[in-house]
């Protein structure tokens, strides 16, 4: 039997069109329009394209964008003066500072600069902390799109042997958090794990973040498991996952494909923590369906 293939395309555009008729609610009935502000620093190709999308389905979604490119040899004090500006501005209730930066900038610093309720990546310190002690955060967004495609697929989490391949503070450490949160068994996995193949076995949920083409094979997995490829690696054969797709849907009970899959969720669930976080700069009750 072959694997059922995890169509995120289709949920995120159910996903924005649930955002936009909110959106349109929030104006009718309080005069409020959701802003995201976008820094790009320098010209990173992929950055490029990341930015332009983000721009043009914020907009779509009945939100403002602001979109603010600087050089790439602008400076720290230069970034943390807009970063001052973009926290005390009123029309704008997320800031996105797209990663990576120079590396002549202090990341950490910037990033940390960001007012901690417009901080629709969730990548500061102080919302990282409220992930991991069960406060409400706002939550990085391509982990928050793995889990809602993981609770659509499976229901009920708890219990679950959990694999996560990766731990970068993007994907892999947020998405182990959130799977715990949910009562999963979480296991985090890198590139020093011991036998990677045999840990990958034991999972009912399997999350590929590790950024190298086609490494996870179908005899890994464990029969009827659910595969969420994070993965978008470029090679000469076109954009390929994490996981070698074809084998692993000979196993698996469900696997997301790429492209299709986690890439659209990323951008939609961005736009949902930009209305979360309009509605909390407001003093409104959360979007309906929108947090966990
Ligand atoms: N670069 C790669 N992924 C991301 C992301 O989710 N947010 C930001 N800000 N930069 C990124």
């Amino acid at each position: 039997m072959v694997a059922q293939r995890i169509d995120g395309k289709v949920f995120a555009a159910g996903l924005r069109e649930k955002i936009a008729g909110q959106v349109a609610a929030l104006k009718d009935e309080h005069g409020i329009t959701p802003g995201l502000a976008v820094v790009l620093v320098g010209d990173d190709p992929a950055s490029q394209v990341y930015v332009a999308s983000k721009g043009k389905q914020t907009v779509a979604a009945g939100m403002n964008s602001y979109e603010h490119r600087l050089p790439a040899d602008a400076g720290q004090a230069e970034l943390l003066a807009l970063i001052g500006r973009l926290n005390a501005d009123a029309d704008v209730h997320g800031i996105l500072v797209q990663l990576p930066l120079p590396a002549h900038i202090d990341e950490a610093e910037i990033i940390n600069a960001i007012a901690v309720k417009k901080d629709v990546d969730g990548f500061t310190v102080a919302n990282t902390g409220r992930l991991a002690t069960g406060q409400r955060a706002m939550v990085p967004c391509t982990p928050l799109g793995c889990l809602m495609l993981l609770r659509d697929q499976l229901g009920d989490l708890s219990g679950k042997n959990a694999v996560v391949i990766g731990r970068s503070n993007i994907v892999g450490k947020p998405m182990a958090a959130l799977l715990l949160a949910d009562s999963a068994t979480v296991t985090v996995a890198h590139s020093r794990t011991k036998d990677l193949p045999d840990v990958v076995r034991g999972a009912d949920i399997v999350v590929a973040a590790v950024g190298r083409p086609q490494m996870i094979k179908g005899d890994w997995i464990k029969p009827g498991a659910t595969v969420i490829d994070v993965g978008i690696n470029r090679t000469d054969a076109g954009l390929v996952g994490d996981v070698d797709y074809d084998s692993v849907a000979q196993v698996a009970g469900a696997v997301t494909p790429v492209p299709g899959g986690v890439g659209p969720m990323t951008i939609a669930c961005l736009l949902a923590n930009t209305l979360t976080a309009c509605c909390r700069a407001n003093g409104l009750p959360d979007p309906e369906g929108l947090t966990l």
